[in-house]
C-alpha cells in the first residue's frame, strides 16, 4: 500500500520542492500514554528520521523542521533542558547518518541562543555535510519569525546607513536576502500536526503563498503514509497566486 502510495505521488510530477513542518503534538502524545512529556520529544525523533528518509527518497529538494521555537524557552525549566540534551545527543548520533545519504545540514534562528556545546555539534555537522547534493535538512532552531524580521530589518538599515543602500531600492528580493532563509525557496507545502490552525510564529513571510495542511496526527505517530498521503492532497490543489483557475490552467 505504501509503495502504490510512493509510485502515485512520485508518478504525479508535481512534488512540493520544499516542505516545512511544524511538528506539534508530542506532549500530548506522551500524556495520553500517560508518560512524561520527554517522552514525547523523544519518540518525536524517530517520525524525523523516517520523514528524513522519504523525503530523500522521493526527491524532495528542501525540508525545514520547527524544532524550536524562540517562544519554546519559556516553557519548564526542566522541559527545555530535556529538549537540549536530546537535541545535542539526537545531533551526535545522526551527523553520520545524514552524511552517508548525502543529506545537507542547515539551520534558521537564533542558534547563538543555544548551548555552546549543542552550537559546536551543530556546526560541524553543517560543515561536514556542506558538499552533499541530496536532500536540504533546515532545523528551525530558536528560531521565530517576527524576530526574524526584526534582523532583516536592522541589516538593512545599517546597510542604508553605512553602505549606501537607497530606500527606493529596497523590494521584495532585498528583504529576502536578509532573511535566515536567504537561500532557501519558499516553502511550497506547510504541514502541522497535532491538530491546531496556527503557524505559531513560523515562517510569516516565507508562507505568503504557501499550501497550508493542518494533520491531526500528533507528530510521534507522524510517518511515512501520513507524509505521503499530505503530499498527494497538495498535489490535488491549484495554487492560483492571485491569478484566476483558467488563467493558472492555461
Ligand atoms: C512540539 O510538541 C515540540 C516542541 C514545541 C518543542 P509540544 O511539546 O508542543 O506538544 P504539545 O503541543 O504540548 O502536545
Ligand atoms: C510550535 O509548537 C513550535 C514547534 C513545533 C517547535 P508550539 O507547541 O510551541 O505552539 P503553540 O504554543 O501551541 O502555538
Ligand atoms: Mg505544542
Amino acid at each position: 500500500m505504501k509503495d502504490v502510495l510512493t509510485d502515485k505521488v512520485s508518478a504525479n510530477g508535481n512534488l512540493p520542492k520544499h516542505i516545512a513542518i511544524i511538528m506539534d503534538g508530542n506532549g500530548r502524545w506522551a500524556r495520553l500514554k500517560n508518560l512524561p512529556r520527554a517522552a514525547g520529544h523523544k519518540e518525536g525523533i524517530n517520525s524525523v528520521r523516517e520523514i528524513v528518509r522519504v523525503c530523500g527518497e522521493i526527491g524532495v529538494s528542501h525540508l525545514t523542521l520547527y524544532t524550536f521555537s524562540s517562544e519554546n524557552w519559556s516553557r519548564p525549566k526542566t522541559e527545555v533542558s530535556a529538549i537540549m540534551k536530546l537535541l545535542l545527543s539526537t545531533i551526535k548520533k545522526e551527523i553520520r547518518n545524514l552524511d552517508d545519504n548525502n543529506v545537507k545540514l542547515s539551520t534558521i534562528g537564533n542558534l547563538k541562543e543555544l548551548p555552546s556545546e549543542t552550537q559546536k555539534n551543530i556546526l560541524d555537522g553543517v560543515k561536514k555535510t556542506k558538499s552533499n547534493t541530496g536532500l536540504n535538512l533546515i532545523l528551525a532552531l530558536s528560531y521565530g519569525s517576527r524576530q526574524e524580521l526584526i534582523r532583516a530589518i536592522k541589516r538593512i538599515l545599517t546597510r542604508v546607513k553605512e553602505s549606501n543602500l537607497v530606500i527606493d531600492n529596497i523590494d521584495e528580493t532585498l528583504l529576502n536576502a536578509e532573511l535566515y532563509t536567504a537561500d532557501i525557496p519558499d516553502p511550497d507545502l506547510i504541514i502541522r500536526t497535532g491538530g491546531e490552525y496556527r503557524l505559531s510564529n513560523f515562517l510569516l513571510w516565507q508562507s505568503a503563498y504557501s499550501e497550508l495542511l493542518i494533520s491531526e496526527t500528533f507528530w510521534p505517530d507522524f510517518r511515512e503514509s501520513d507524509l505521503l498521503n499530505s503530499i498527494a492532497d497538495y498535489q490535488n490543489r491549484q495554487r492560483r497566486f492571485g491569478q484566476t483557475a483558467d488563467q493558472v490552467k492555461l
